[in-house]
């Protein structure tokens, strides 16, 4: 957050820290992360100086995708905790200063769900399948999938079921994996069921929900066959329809009946849209709708610094950071070390061909990821940051096959690694059988973790950079510490009454604007030392720059 913030929403310029729960800290000793081991690093979480924290899912679930599959929408994991654990963590978050978010995941739920296994039961037509999309098959004795739609995670995006009486027949969509069923929006009790379950996190003081895969909700009624395949996030028959639009201006009329003048201040609701162009993202910026979509360009622009600069125009030229906050990772794509060693876009979710730890191209990509974390919160607005990204944590390409449990893996039959090595449980010790991620134990034992944690973990580990004045967690402390002190970051003091950055013109490969009053940012995107522009003072640099000069891969902040 900036200095100088005269009544604006808390959310249109906070850094906001994504726990992973599972993979942050385990407070019993059965090496899966857990809320209590959140609380307990409440003090490390203050320290770093982050805002709020979205926790990923935590709710009941068969773990068909990480918790993105809620068998439950209403209550705690009990692997992770309980209710009343919660309201705790959201308590003692609060002590702090810290707000807490919770993901929604309401295009789908898990096929352990009651109101699915009630559909399982019903018969064709019937008001329980009316929640979901059952469809008869296609071809001789309906053996064929309903329509061609393939799921994001590989294969059909449907599965038929087993009827009561035992034959085979209808089928269920999926856009994920089988054990997502996908929810029927057109029909009024899933938007009814939904909003009892948004007031019932906000009504907990939850400061806002992530609302995962905000773009896929509503379908193309017929559920049209696709004649050609859409490029990746493009619109289509079941991502970005226009029905979008009324759904989240009555889920904002819900964010802005909660009391704004009462920690923690009005409520957001940032929303997961991938998307092909900025364009795309008209539709949920124009008008009313969620306070908030993620802003993806720091993640599919490549490390270029004219492909940058464009990335960072398309977006502000639309909403600007505070309703598109900045990202460089999340627990969905290869971490920032690896992906922009790699030269930054592609695929960013794809982990294979990347460099590893001790290949020598990946300190390209630490110094690259240092560049970029020092971009990302320099730009107007808010910005996420995913657990273990302020440790420089690199993906962890290496992971067993036995060892993966991202669903990609599988129905992908291996040839995707998924997502599993941007998971890995965090270090925070040097030493130590799970480096500090579990801390209560059984016994005096515990189990390992679920994720298994590399040889070398314990090089990042918290505890090795504390006290490290060059390590990437203490260029992140002192950058949050800058970020909250100085007044032309965050949104800065005029809101968006202003322009809020302008670019100076600069050699090719560098990425040059200010910020008033009185900020530079650049950066050298390029092979070759390049000079610094006229300032007054360093604020803070990626890599040292006592020549004058900006080396390769190297940002600053400057007083002007
Ligand atoms: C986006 C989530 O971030 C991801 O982890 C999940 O697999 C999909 N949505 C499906 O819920």
């Amino acid at each position: 957050m900036s200095a100088v913030s005269p009544n604006r929403p808390w959310w249109q310029e906070a850094v906001v820290y994504e726990v992973y729960p599972r993979s942050f800290a385990d407070s019993d000793g059965d090496g899966i992360g857990d809320l209590a081991g959140v609380q307990s690093r409440l003090p490390y979480l203050s320290e770093l100086g982050v805002d709020a924290i979205w926790m990923t899912p935590f709710y009941p679930s068969p773990l068909a995708d990480g918790g993105y599959d809620v068998s439950d929408y209403r209550d705690v994991d009990p692997r992770l905790g309980t209710l009343a654990g919660f309201d705790e963590l959201v308590a003692t978050a609060a002590e702090y200063g810290i707000r807490v978010i919770v993901d929604l995941v309401p295009n789908h739920c898990s096929a352990e769900h009651p109101l699915f296994r009630a559909a399982l039961t019903a018969p064709a037509g019937s008001p329980e399948r009316e929640m979901f999309f059952f469809r008869d098959g296609r071809g001789a004795g309906g053996g064929e999938p309903p329509n061609n739609w393939q799921s994001v995670f590989h294969g059909t995006a449907w599965t038929r079921v087993t009827e009561p009486d035992g034959r085979p027949g209808q089928w269920y969509l999926h856009l994920f994996d089988a054990g997502q069923p996908d929810w029927n929006w057109r029909n009024p009790a899933v938007r009814g069921y939904f909003e009892e379950i948004i007031r019932f996190w906000l009504d907990r003081r939850a400061a806002g929900l992530r609302v995962d895969v905000a773009h896929g909700l509503f379908k193309d009624p017929d559920l049209t066959d696709l004649t050609e395949v859409p490029a990746a996030h493009a619109p289509s028959p079941y991502y970005h329809r226009a029905e979008l639009r009324d759904l989240y201006q009555r889920w904002r009329v819900i964010l802005d009946s909660y009391e704004p003048g009462e920690f923690p201040g009005t409520r957001t609701a940032v929303g997961e849209v991938w998307y092909d162009t900025a364009e795309t993202l008209r539709l949920y910026l124009d008008g009313a709708g969620l306070p908030q979509v993620f802003n993806f360009q720091l993640v599919t622009a490549r490390w270029d610094a004219a492909e940058m600069r464009t990335a960072i125009d398309a977006i502000e030229g639309l909403a600007g950071g505070d309703r598109a906050p900045w990202v460089i990772g999340n627990h969905d794509v290869a971490r920032p070390v690896n992906r922009y060693a790699a030269g930054g876009a592609g695929a960013p979710n794809m982990s294979t061909g990347l460099p590893r730890v001790g290949d020598p191209e990946l300190r390209a990509g630490v110094r690259r990821a240092r560049a970029a974390a020092l971009l990302m919160l320099a730009l107007p607005g808010s910005a996420y940051i995913y657990q273990g990204e302020e440790l420089g944590l690199p993906e962890v390409v290496e992971l067993p096959d036995e060892a993966r449990q991202d669903p990609t893996f599988r129905r992908s039959g291996g040839t995707d690694p998924g997502r599993d090595g941007c998971r890995v449980p965090l270090p925070w010790t040097s030493t130590g059988s799970s480096f500090g991620f579990s801390t209560g134990s059984r016994d005096g034992e515990h189990a390992a973790p679920w994720l298994p944690q590399p040889s070398y973990w314990g090089h990042y580990s918290v505890a090795d950079q504390i006290g490290d004045p060059g390590s990437f967690l203490s260029l992140y402390r002192a950058a949050l510490k800058l970020r909250r002190s100085h007044p032309a970051l965050g949104l800065g003091p005029a809101g968006r009454a202003a322009p809020l950055m302008r670019w100076l013109d600069s050699a090719p490969d560098t990425l040059v604007f200010t910020r008033e009053p009185g900020f530079i940012f650049a950066a050298n995107l390029g092979e070759a030392p390049v000079p610094m522009p006229p300032h007054a003072r360093v604020l803070l640099a990626s890599e040292p720059v006592g020549d004058g000069k900006l080396a390769p891969d190297t940002a600053v902040w400057l007083a002007s």
